[in-house]
């Protein structure tokens, strides 16, 4: 066979398999491997075509131009291939990463918050823990004599009929004040004693202003040498770092069984000055009165600690006084609510306005 003749012969080959390659392979990347193989610089078809020169005259031209046909037509079938591939792989991807715009949204869940109670009591602790108190707890589920005896209430005092408070059985209540914890920490703790006590209270009551079930804190502080101005600066303390800077108090006489003197406490208004507002209104807060009652306090009567006298407390040398406010109330004062049972109804759309 002639020189010439066996190129021919090895172009065809070269061309054969070249094609049947490029039309077997199944993704891009092999493709171009393949390009490279058949096409590229140390590839079988550019390596022959230098042996071109070293042919007859006669025969370069034929050798030559089905050379060139062989890589024309090689070419071809790469690049046919080639947009073959990427359309089915871009079909493939397509497919994979498809987002169906007709779902529904899966928004974040909302993060849950406090209880705008529990927000209140807790800034009421707060405050108090930073006055040196600590917090006493009691249950809820209380005796008769710790919820009225041992406070020194008359067996005929009004708070103590079955039409006001639920009793459980003669000699037990659900507890109708948080006074009973005062007791409590009594007999658990000797003198000086500064507690303050958060809690479930339970009473027959229910409109706007009332619910079956409540909370009070209630605050207990013995000492030597205790007074009613002590009460009267602590409870002022109390009342600016709660209703801001600017507020003051007054004391009211009153009468609780288990103080004497017993008073009740009010905060002027952080609405308004004396009842009105800028504008000329009557303040819808206090109601024009210029004071908002927060709450009800006095110096321990003695009977009290004659209660709980023989665990230190004796009435001859140690003085208190003693508060409770009621924690709905403190809530509903600083920021505005007109009716208690929002507290309670789980409405987020109120709930949420509170962090
Ligand atoms: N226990 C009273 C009530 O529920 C509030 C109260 C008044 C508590 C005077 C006290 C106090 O500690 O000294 O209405």
């Amino acid at each position: 066979m002639s020189a010439a003749n066996e190129l021919l012969a090895q172009i065809a080959e070269i061309r054969e398999r070249a094609l049947s390659a490029i039309s077997a392979v199944g993704d891009s990347g092999a493709l171009e491997t393949i390009r490279v193989r058949e096409l590229g610089r140390k590839a079988a078809l550019p390596q022959l075509l230098r042996h071109v020169a070293e042919l007859d005259p006669a025969a370069r031209g034929q050798v030559g131009a089905a050379a060139n046909a062989a890589r024309n037509e090689i070419e071809t079938a790469l690049a046919g291939r080639a947009t073959a591939l990427q359309s089915v792989e871009l079909d493939a991807r397509l497919a994979a990463d498809r987002v169906d715009l007709t779902l529904p949204g899966a928004p974040a869940l909302a993060v849950g918050r406090l209880n705008l109670l529990t927000i209140t009591a807790r800034e009421i602790e707060d405050i108090f823990v930073g006055l040196g108190y600590r917090i006493a707890e009691g249950p809820d589920v209380e005796t008769v004599y710790y919820n009225f005896d041992a406070l020194n209430t008359l067996p005929t005092h009004p708070s103590r009929q079955w039409s006001d408070t639920f009793y459980v059985s003669d000699e037990v209540v659900l507890r109708t004040h948080t006074s009973p914890v005062q007791v409590r920490a009594m007999e658990s703790s000797p003198p000086p004693l500064y507690v303050i006590c958060p809690g479930r209270t339970f009473r027959r009551d229910s409109d706007a202003t009332h619910t079956p079930q409540f909370h009070q804190m209630e605050g207990l502080a013995v000492d030597e040498e205790i007074t009613l101005g002590d009460l009267q600066g602590t409870l002022l303390a109390f009342a600016q770092a709660m209703f801001g800077d600017e507020r003051r108090v007054q004391l009211r006489p009153h009468f609780f069984p288990f103080t004497e003197p017993s008073v009740e406490v009010d905060v002027s208004c952080f609405q308004c000055v004396d009842g009105y507002l800028a504008d000329g209104s009557r303040c819808n807060i206090c109601r024009g009165e210029g004071w908002l009652e927060i709450l009800g306090a006095g110096i321990v009567d003695p009977n009290v600690f004659e209660a709980v006298r023989a665990h230190g407390y004796d009435p001859e040398r140690i003085q208190g006084f003693a508060f409770g406010m009621g924690i709905e109330r403190i809530g509903m004062l600083k920021h505005g609510l007109l009716d208690l049972r929002l507290f309670y109804e789980n409405d987020v759309r109120i709930l949420e306005q509170f962090s």
